[in-house]
């Protein structure tokens, strides 16, 4: 053999072993908990053959606690880049097989570099966690390296989107990295994030939970609103990445892919047009409606579980990607409360950060009241969505479909914060609040007055009648140029996609400023 031949002899044992991770034992360990190990997960993640590894021969530097005896090669965490459909990623992979997946200094710094890659090029970064968080034998340079990713996710934030999958324990200061990405998705029973486990939670407030119950996928699927996406398996939730990605740009400063279709732009869609109940207290599935109207019918819906009384997602309109909002009067009859002000809040300020036109469905009775929502701080989280609209300077293009009273007409993506093109349908109710409420307060003293209930209620029916003849149509706002036409329902793609089209050379901006300060 010669000494080339011994020398690449060499590099092939030393990649095999670093394949190995914390060796078959630890994998096969891995693969018994429903999990895959984190080169597999890459795998499926990447286009076929498309991985370039960084870094495989890096180990910790420890000396404590016999660590210095105890070395894998790569250090518990795969980085690199590759492509998804042709584009390029980064990413990063944390392999519990290796200390349990927990972070070391030189960990992070594998992690920090493909960052810092990902950030200079303008490549969309993807983080796969599974870990037992900071490395103990390695104290406070665990915690630094820590911070170093968290500065990272911060400098990155709104210049390339960050994508976290949670596929095992995520502890302590260790899911600050994820909630500080733009997209989060959690396997069903093999993952879990909280601040402090069980024991520790036991022990300050003497409640008894598991880590299901504390942090586990349907928790922050459907309470907390952590996550954004729930999946079945982590090949789910990787393909469900690679869906993702397509509706985005690689960064900031780049538009959106836009995907050829053959779905025809004048599709009309005549069920629209009887869709909306005569009662108009009576529901409907708005999902139907946004179904109806994007390309092959396909809605990528995000934060699915979690405040259902508003949707949000992604969509495209003849090939254009848009983000997709709106009130759902399947449930509380699409009510504007605290989780879905700060839900689509977010999900507006991701849009705009990255160039995707946002498209808005308003069916919305107002904000819900009560002490419950006042002292949860409504106030501020509804100040969030207004301010998410007003700030956003992509396209902005408004169907009201029914109703839309109060503070809520003006928050989702009125004329007056800015939209661009506001349509509405011949069902349109936009009022100052809903006629009942209306004619209670116009004639509170008149009311009070009477003494038969049946004439009361005859005296608010036909109040009410009065008011809703007036207001509750979406001529007085046409009348006023807030809406720019009220357009036939079953015509709404067409209509979308035109305005869209007229909008594609849209150029906006905000007050120069170092950043707002929006009401957080
Ligand atoms: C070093 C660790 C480790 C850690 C696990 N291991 N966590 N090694 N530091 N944090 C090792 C174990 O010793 C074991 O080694 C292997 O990883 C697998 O762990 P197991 O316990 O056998 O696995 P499992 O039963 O599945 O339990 C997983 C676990 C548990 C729930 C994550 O290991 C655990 O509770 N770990 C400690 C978690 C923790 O308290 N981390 C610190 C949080 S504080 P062998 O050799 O036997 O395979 C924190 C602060 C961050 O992270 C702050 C950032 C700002």
């Amino acid at each position: 053999m010669s000494i080339m031949q011994e020398r690449i002899k060499e590099l092939m044992d030393l990649r095999n072993q670093a394949r190995l991770g914390g060796g078959e034992r630890r994998i096969e360990s891995q693969h018994k908990k429903g999990k895959l190990t984190a080169r597999e997960r890459i795998s499926i993640l990447l286009d076929e053959g498309s991985f370039e590894e960084f870094d495989m021969f890096v180990s910790h530097r420890c000396i404590d606690f016999g660590l210095d005896k105890q070395t894998y090669l790569s250090d518990g965490v795969v980085t690199g880049y590759g492509t998804i459909d042709g584009r390029l990623v980064y990413v990063f992979s944390q392999d519990f097989t290796v200390f349990g997946g927990s972070l070391s200094e030189m960990y992070a710094r594998k992690i920090c570099k493909v960052m810092e890659k990902a950030l200079k090029v303008g490549a969309p970064l993807i983080g796969i966690n599974d870990s037992g968080g900071a490395r103990i034998q390695e104290g406070i340079k665990s915690l630094g390296g820590y911070a170093d990713i968290f500065q990272n996710n911060i400098l990155a934030s709104g210049v390339i989107p960050q994508i976290s999958a949670i596929f095992g324990p995520c502890a302590g200061g260790a899911v600050y990295s994820p909630a500080l990405t733009d997209f989060t998705l959690m396997t069903k029973d093999t993952s879990y994030m909280f601040l402090t486990g069980p024991k520790v939670v036991k022990t300050v407030t003497g409640e008894t939970v598991t880590e299901e119950e504390l942090g586990g996928a349907y928790v922050h699927g459907t309470k907390s609103g952590v996550t954004h996406f729930v999946v079945d398996s982590e090949e789910e939730g990787i393909l469900l990445i690679r869906k993702l990605l397509s509706y985005m740009p690689q960064n900031n400063l780049e538009e959106p892919p836009i995907v050829p279709t053959d779905d025809p732009i004048e599709r009309k869609e005549d069920f629209l047009n009887e869709i909306i109940p005569e009662q108009t207290n009576k529901p409907y599935d708005v999902k139907d409606v946004l179904h109806a109207v994007v390309d092959n019918n396909e809605f990528f819906e995000v934060q699915r579980n979690y405040a259902p009384n508003i949707v949000v997602g992604f969509a495209r309109f003849n090939g254009m990607s848009v983000g997709i909002v709106a009130n759902q009067p399947n449930y509380l009859a699409g009510i504007l409360d605290i989780n879905a002000s700060r839900k689509a809040a977010r999900f507006v300020r991701f849009c705009d950060a990255f160039n995707i036109p946002i498209v808005t469905f308003v069916d919305v009775p107002g904000f819900l009241p009560g002490t419950a929502q006042e002292y949860g701080g409504i106030i501020l989280h509804g100040a969030k969505l207004l301010f998410a609209y007003g700030e956003a300077t992509v396209p902005k293009v408004t169907i009201i479909l029914r109703k839309a009273y109060g503070g809520a007409y003006d928050v989702m993506g009125s004329k007056h914060l800015r939209g661009d093109i506001n349509y509405a349908w011949p069902t349109a109710e936009i009022a100052v609040m809903g006629p009942r409420g209306a004619i209670e307060v116009l004639h509170s003293r008149e009311l009070d007055e009477f003494k038969d209930s049946k004439e009361r209620n005859a005296f608010l029916v036909q109040k009410e009648e009065e008011y809703r003849e007036k207001f509750a149509s979406p001529y007085v706002a046409a009348k006023y140029g807030y809406i720019d036409d009220v357009i036939e329902p079953r015509n709404t793609r067409f209509r979308v996609i035109r305005a869209l089209q007229s909008l594609a050379t849209k150029k906006d901006s905000n007050p120069p400023k170092k950043h707002s300060n929006m009401p957080l």
